[in-house]
C-alpha cells in the first residue's frame, strides 16, 4: 500500500514565494517531513510536484495502477480552475484530502471556490506546512484501519 502527495503549480517556489502567505519552509523541507512520517509508519510515500495540469492528471491516472491507496493534494491555483484534475480524481476514485497552506477563505474571492472540496474526504487550510502532516496522519490512520 502506498500514499501519494501531489503539489500543484508554483509550490516548487515555497520558501521564497510570498513567505508571509505560504511560510518559509521549502517544498523539499515539507516532503522530507512527510517522508519521515510515512517511513515511521512503515508506509511507502511518493511526492510529486508539477507546474503542468496534464502532468498532474497523468500522475493521478498512474496512481490507479500503482497501488496508491490515498492521496494528499494541494492543487494550488488549479484548485480554482481545473475541472480536468478534479475529473481525474473522480475517475480513479482514490480517497484524498485537500490541503492548502493558506486560509483560502480569508483571501481573494476567486480563491474561495474549490473544484475539489466536494469530492475530498476532508479539507485542511490555513495551518501552513503542518496541514500536510495532519492530512498524512489522517491517511495513515485510515490505511491502518483498513489493513
Ligand atoms: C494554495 C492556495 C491557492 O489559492 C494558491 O493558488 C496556491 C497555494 C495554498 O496552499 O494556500 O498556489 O493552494
Amino acid at each position: 500500500m502506498s500514499l501519494l502527495v501531489l503539489h500543484g503549480p508554483n509550490l516548487n517556489l515555497l520558501g521564497t514565494r510570498e513567505p508571509e502567505v505560504y511560510g518559509r519552509q521549502t517544498l523539499a523541507d515539507i516532503d522530507a517531513l512527510l517522508a519521515a512520517q510515512a517511513q515511521a509508519a512503515g508506509v511507502a510515500l511518493c511526492s510529486f510536484q508539477s507546474n503542468h495540469e496534464g502532468a498532474l492528471v497523468d500522475r493521478v491516472q498512474a496512481a490507479a495502477r500503482d497501488g496508491t491507496r490515498f492521496i494528499v493534494i494541494n492543487p494550488a491555483a488549479y484548485t480554482h480552475t481545473s475541472v480536468a484534475l478534479r475529473d481525474a480524481l473522480a475517475a480513479v476514485a482514490i480517497p484524498f484530502v485537500e490541503v492548502h497552506l493558506s486560509n483560502i477563505h480569508r483571501r481573494e474571492a476567486f480563491r474561495q471556490h474549490s473544484y475539489f472540496s466536494e469530492l475530498a474526504e476532508g479539507v485542511i487550510c490555513g495551518l501552513g506546512a503542518q496541514g500536510y502532516q495532519l492530512a498524512l496522519q489522517f491517511a495513515l490512520t485510515r490505511l491502518a484501519d483498513q489493513a
